[in-house]
């Protein structure tokens, strides 16, 4: 035994030939606010993974001549500077699949909910590329989101990205995450994506998603205030790529970026920190073309590819109603539309605080259901000829009658706009008031009545057989005999 074993030993060493093999050794220079400056490695290149001594990753952000500078991934504590660094050889990926429904994780796939690492068979890349125009599909279906102006003014399809921008404080992600509770009944996977956030809007965002049953059908990605600023800039791509793996199984999705003004303020720490040359607003020349590679990956995909879609609900804040900042304004010109809140309509008690004049679908009207579609058509001219005309009346201005009809039914929409939280809509419920208010039938309501009346309307519109795809004259007969008690009930005004 022991001489075989001696043969094959002396074997190995006349086949051995010497050889140099080179391994790449990196130093850490300097260590501070999530950022680390290293020498060496010269064949790292942008977005690589590096590993540190202690075990922990960073990613390469920035090529100086002679430095490094990465992100940190992880808290390491015990790194400083002379702590060795070596190459991966590996790009930042993210596991994806049915397994993280249900769960919340940080934007490396980890869980921050109390659970097992969640069980995934697939990885999907953190920046990957947008499908090709030769994938996509013209969006064409809607996306309900159970708001009553959404759903009829600014209509949403599947796969558009729609912002909703305005200043903090006004209802931005009630209307994002009423929309994600109401993808229930619609068969549309949820990805919120929380950025930079305190734990207390985080904590109220799981809470409501999980007494509302919508967790089941949700992905939570959180990086949250203290978390490192590599994390908190990798949340939404990390959102996304998660989207995009169920976009790829034919499956419709929705991600909410709540929000990206963060993700900017992120993006423009990290880069002066890197000592990246500064623009405008001190944000690096590049924020336009990281917030347009994020938001160009939601899609819908034509049915050669599976027939799926990412649907996006970015949000930015602005400051005093500012759209014409930076920020706002890329981000304006990188998606199809936007839901702009104003202070002055919040102010005065109109929730949703959506300003309808200065919000725009640029592609949902195609995907809207053609009966919603021909019953909304002249509502929001004539809502915003309403609203010119009552301006006129502030200033002490004389009505001709035929405008104080204008003024009175004006007014009746404007009661029929507010909307509480928690209390979406289906497509039906929207087609009952619509066509109530379309005949008239609501003008005569006193107008504190007119909300219990569209609820009333919307539970038997809800309760009842009729579908958008029945005749006018069914819905009316219907809607005629839901409301007579009420209406002769009430003062008429
Ligand atoms: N439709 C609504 N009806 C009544 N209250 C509402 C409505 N929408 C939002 N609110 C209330 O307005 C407040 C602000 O809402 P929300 O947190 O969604 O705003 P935001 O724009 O996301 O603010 P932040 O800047 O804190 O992120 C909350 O107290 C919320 O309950
Ligand atoms: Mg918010």
């Amino acid at each position: 035994m022991l001489a075989d074993r001696i043969v094959q030993q002396t074997q190995w060493v006349d086949h051995y030939r010497p050889r140099l093999r080179s391994s790449e050794r990196g130093q850490v220079i300097s260590v501070g606010d999530g950022i680390a400056w290293i020498s060496g490695l010269p064949s790292a290149a942008l977005a690589d993974i590096l590993e540190f001594a202690d075990g922990s990753r960073g990613l390469v952000f920035d090529l100086a001549e002679n430095l490094i500078g990465a992100v940190l991934l992880h808290q390491a504590p015990q790194l400083a500077s002379g702590s060795l660094v070596s190459h991966t050889r590996l790009n930042l990926s993210i596991p994806v699949g049915d397994a993280l429904l249900g769960r919340v994780i940080d934007p490396l796939g980890n869980p921050l909910d109390g659970g097992a690492a969640p069980d995934c068979d697939q990885r999907q890349p953190l920046d990957g590329l947008s499908p090709p125009i030769t994938a996509r599909d013209r969006v064409n279906q809607p996306l309900y989101t159970g708001n009553r102006i959404i759903d009829t003014l600014l209509p949403i399809g599947r796969g558009q990205r729609q912002l909703l921008i305005g200043d903090e404080g006004l209802g931005r992600s009630s209307i994002a995450l009423d929309t994600v509770l109401h993808q229930q009944q619609q068969n549309v996977r949820c990805i919120y994506v929380l950025i930079g956030q305190k734990r207390s809007s985080v904590l109220t965002t799981l809470d409501t998603l999980r007494r509302s049953g919508a967790l089941a059908f949700s992905t939570l990605v959180v990086a949250e205030a203290r978390a490192l600023p590599g994390l908190q800039y990798l949340a939404p791509l990390a959102g996304c790529a998660i989207a995009e793996a169920w976009m790829a199984r034919g499956l419709d999705t929705l991600v909410v970026y709540d929000d990206l003004s963060t993700h900017a303020r992120l993006y423009r720490e990290l880069s002066l920190l890197l000592r990246r040359p500064p623009g405008r607003e001190a944000y690096p020349g590049d924020i336009f073309s990281i917030h347009a590679r994020l938001l160009e990956r939601s899609t819908r995909l034509n049915s050669a590819h599976g027939g799926g879609s990412m649907t996006a609900l970015p949000i930015v804040s602005t400051q005093q109603g500012e759209i014409a900042a930076y920020i706002p304004t890329n981000l304006i010109s990188i998606t199809d539309g936007q839901i702009y809140l104003t202070q002055e309509l919040f102010a005065i008690g109109f929730k949703p605080a959506i300003d309808i004049s200065r919000s725009v679908s640029r592609i949902g009207g195609a995907a809207q259901h053609p009966r919603i579609k021909q019953e909304s058509g002249r509502m929001k001219l004539d809502y915003l000829q309403f609203l010119e005309l009552e301006s006129f009346t502030h200033i002490g201005a004389k009505l001709e009658p035929g405008m104080q009809r204008q003024m009175t039914r004006g007014t009746v929409l404007r009661e029929i706009l507010k909307q509480g939280r928690f209390d979406t809509q289906s497509a039906e419920c929207h087609l009952s008031w619509l066509l109530a208010f379309n005949e008239g039938l609501l003008d005569a309501y006193a107008i504190d009545s007119i909300m219990a009346t569209v609820t009333l309307l919307g539970e038997q519109a809800h309760a009842s057989h009729l579908s958008l795809d029945h005749p006018r004259d069914d819905w009316l007969k219907a809607i005629r005999h839901w409301l007579p008690e009420v209406a002769t009930d009430e003062p008429s005004t």
